[in-house]
């Protein structure tokens, strides 16, 4: 079964949006690195590296299904951030959209009975809950550090240690 055309181009702008997560992140990671912040810049960079793979899954769908890639514009992301709590908060702002974008998605795929694809989905809506819990814990974190140096070192340290996501 061919892909629905307003499926077609919903997979292809969330290719763009994976995308440009991934720009975001790094821009992130860079702030972070520019700023000492090293445990922070390396999660940062780990959750660019993750987009790309997202953006990847879709791009490999699209040609799984025989449909043409079509590669959006991407924004130049910001880049300037006025402490590590505003950075968090921007994260958490990018991961709402993307999830809204995913359930938008799963909505086009569901009602154009294109099963395939809501099954292919459903990693993504899973992810999203992962993802949104993970920038929120962080941002608790950061708002319970408060301007304690100590307790904000502590967690960039803990940032740091995050391992790679296992799927
Ligand atoms: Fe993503
Ligand atoms: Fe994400």
């Amino acid at each position: 079964m061919n892909l629905p055309t307003e499926l077609k181009q919903a997979l292809n702008a969330q290719i763009g949006m994976e995308f440009q997560a991934s720009y975001s992140y790094l821009s992130m990671a860079a702030y972070f690195e520019a700023n000492s912040w090293d445990g922070f810049a390396s999660w940062m960079s780990m959750q660019s590296d993750e987009e790309r793979e997202h953006a990847m899954k879709f791009y490999t769908y699209l040609l799984d299904r025989g449909a043409d890639i079509e590669l959006p514009a991407l924004e130049a992301p910001v880049h300037q951030f006025s402490s590590p709590l505003a950075v968090f908060e921007s994260s958490l702002e990018q991961e709402k959209k993307v999830t809204a974008a995913i359930n938008n998605l799963y909505k086009i795929a569901h009602d154009s009975a294109d099963y395939a694809t809501v099954s292919f989905l459903k990693w993504f809506v899973d992810e999203q809950v992962e993802e949104e819990k993970n920038v929120s814990d962080m941002i608790e974190k950061i708002k319970r550090a408060g301007e304690n140096p100590d307790a904000l070192m502590m967690l960039d340290t803990l940032a740091g240690n995050r391992g790679p996501e296992e799927e």
